[in-house]
């Protein structure tokens, strides 16, 4: 439904997206992760038919973007980083506006709209002044305008960002509904965002790609790794020099003091048994160990800011 090949776009001297590879197929709810910067919306604005690469393929439905721009539009339900929001118009009227500019025949428009309405929750406020909504009800205006002439892309940059926590959990509630009806990518740089409401993940960082894969399998990329956390009597300054001598020990980090302590090791129990015997044969005196999962967020964290991440 979508590729993407080798695709880079520079501003000027700055290097925005460099050399991504990437497909979706349809159904697919793809979440794009990434920090501020990484190039997200640069990549949607392309595979959008807005904005030129400076070098790469992308096609969408089989058409190229570049040749075929506005072959793409129609396949394409845009939700923009800064929603196209015309203050001066009602919302119903704007969604009229919107389905005839994408080409709904005129004798479909008003049904089409009606179901934009009903899916966006937007019955209420249709005869309101889009200037005079709440930025949650614009936000779903937004969403309205993408899904109006029932693409069968949808594409939404940062839908949530700048909402209320309730207003977040209605879009992405929003989002959740909209699955299974058409194929979704949606861009972020929030975790939970991407766990709420997609099953694969494409994560993004200093313009190239870092991790390509299904939720499940980035979540057990870092399996048969385990965390420790542990809490000693007396301070021990020294613990990562006494500790690095058990080879599976991947790391030691001291916590809130020197008497708390955060272990990665790779291996099962007798590993923390090892760890265990060399705390107490050192007189730290162990008063507590528990064991603490290594989960999605551990994983994101190292491929965008962690030792893997690096520089571009
Ligand atoms: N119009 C522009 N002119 C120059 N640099 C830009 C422009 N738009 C984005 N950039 C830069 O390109 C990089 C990627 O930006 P962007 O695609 O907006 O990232 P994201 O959406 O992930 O936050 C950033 O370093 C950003 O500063
Ligand atoms: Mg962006």
């Amino acid at each position: 439904m979508i590729q993407v090949k080798n695709l880079t776009k520079h501003y000027g001297p700055r290097r925005a997206i460099h050399n991504l590879n990437f497909s979706i197929e349809k159904g697919d709810v793809v979440g794009f992760l990434g920090p501020n910067g990484a190039g997200k919306s640069t990549t949607m604005k392309i595979i959008t038919g807005f904005m030129a690469p400076s070098s790469g393929e992308a096609s969408v439905a089989g058409y190229d973007v570049f040749v075929n721009p506005i072959e793409v539009k129609k396949h394409i339900g845009y939700l923009p980083e800064t929603p196209p929001v015309y203050s001066d118009m009602y919302v119903r009227e704007y969604l009229q506006y919107v389905a005839a500019l994408k080409q709904v025949p005129k004798s479909k428009i008003e049904k089409y709209v009606d179901n934009a309405i009903d899916k966006t929750h937007l019955g209420d406020v249709q005869k309101r002044l889009i200037g005079h909504l709440s930025k949650g009800f614009k936000q779903r205006v937004g969403i309205a305008q993408a899904i109006v002439s029932d693409p069968e892309i949808l594409i939404l940059d940062e839908p949530t960002v700048g909402l209320d926590p309730k207003q977040v959990a209605e879009i992405r509630d929003l989002i959740k509904e909209l699955k299974g009806q058409h194929t979704i990518i949606l861009s972020t740089h929030i975790l939970p965002e991407v766990q709420a409401t997609c099953e694969k993940i494409i994560i993004i960082h200093h313009g190239e790609i870092v991790a390509q894969d299904s939720i499940h399998n980035l979540a057990m990329m870092d399996k048969g790794k385990s965390r420790l956390r542990i809490r000693l009597r007396k301070d021990a300054e020294n613990l990562h020099s006494v500790l690095s001598e058990i080879n599976q020990v991947i790391s030691v980090k001291a916590g809130t003091s020197a008497k708390d302590w955060e272990i990665d090791l790779q291996g099962g129990d007798e590993v923390v048994d090892a760890i265990s015997s060399s705390i107490v044969a050192k007189g730290y005196g162990l008063v507590e160990l528990s064991p603490s999962k290594i989960d999605l967020e551990d994983v994101f964290l190292k491929l965008t800011y962690g030792e893997q991440g690096g520089e571009a």
